[in-house]
């Protein structure tokens, strides 16, 4: 009997490119058996039976193919998150980066970091109780950490901030309680941190950036970490020129490490701590 879920190897092929093209996503070959069953079943919920059509659909530049790419998304996303994700890093911004900042902008009083493929809002929310831990007079600030991200469902968990401990493996007790209220082992974020912290449905590769719609500009630090692991070395060049331009001079890019090996850093300065390398826009 002929297999109803195949896609030939050329079609197949053309997937991978044009979902590299639109998401940055490299897709592996040992992904490849997986991603035909994501395509397929995004054929059944549209009721199409030729993935070719499934194919002319996402390549149209309509509301609907829009919707439909970031449906996709969700299933070819690795969100895997955790709060205080990479403690030395943490340590590196709590340390150094954030106390300049703070001295850079006493005067405005405005500071605006983004946590670029935030997934479901470990990151953007830990960034937030460094930084409520650090400036004591807060409510005198303006002051926004943006959570982005192509995923809809985790952004939609982010929005929400509960947890189970399984977000915490990394975690001290003593915050936990000070920033969450724990019932039945569900962590939910208190209303301060959640206040600090904007999400916005955003595809890095594909969508504007900067915007001045949404104040996502003149930004004092970008965190992309576990993103460009994923991503295609010319979906990264692309997206590092757009953060270059979202950045203020002398800005900040924290990225995963070695994340932005091979890639052309001349735009940025490397500044290297013991923990982590940091990357300041020139
Ligand atoms: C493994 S998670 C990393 C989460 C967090 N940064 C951390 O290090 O714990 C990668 C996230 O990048 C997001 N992502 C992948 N491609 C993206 C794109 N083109 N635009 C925006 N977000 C993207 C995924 O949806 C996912 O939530």
């Amino acid at each position: 009997m002929k297999n109803v879920e195949h896609l030939s190897g050329e079609l197949r092929q053309a997937f991978i490119r044009l979902i590299a093209k639109y998401t940055g996503l490299k897709i592996r070959e040992r992904e490849q058996a997986a991603l035909t069953e994501k395509i397929f079943l995004r054929m059944k919920a549209l009721k199409l039976a030729i993935p070719e059509k499934y194919y002319l659909f996402l390549e149209e530049i309509t509301i609907d193919s829009f919707k439909e790419w970031r449906k996709l998304a969700v299933l070819l996303t690795n969100t895997e998150s955790y709060f205080f994700r990479d403690q030395g890093q943490f340590n590196v911004l709590r340390n150094h980066i954030f106390p300049e900042i703070i001295k850079r902008n006493r005067n405005h009083r405005t500071i605006r970091i983004c946590s670029a493929g935030c997934s479901s809002g470990e990151e953007p929310y830990s960034l937030a109780i460094v930084l409520r831990e650090i400036i004591p007079d807060l409510d005198q600030w303006n002051l926004v950490v943006f959570g982005v991200d192509i995923n809809q469902e985790a952004l939609k968990k982010a929005e929400a901030g509960i947890y189970t401990s399984w977000s915490f493996r990394n975690f001290n007790v003593e915050i936990k309680q000070q920033d969450f209220l724990v019932i039945n082992d569900q962590y939910f974020i208190s209303r301060q941190i959640r206040q600090m912290v904007k999400f916005l449905n955003l595809n890095l590769v594909k969508d504007a950036l900067p915007q001045s719609s949404s104040q996502l500009r003149d930004l004092d630090l970008i965190v992309c970490r576990n993103v460009f692991i994923y991503f295609e070395t010319s979906a990264i060049a692309q997206v590092l020129d757009k953060f270059y331009h979202t950045l203020q001079p002398l800005g900040y890019l924290l990225t995963g490490h070695s994340e932005l090996s091979g890639q052309n850093l001349s735009q940025f300065q490397t500044q290297v701590f013991p923990e982590s390398l940091i990357y300041q826009r020139l």
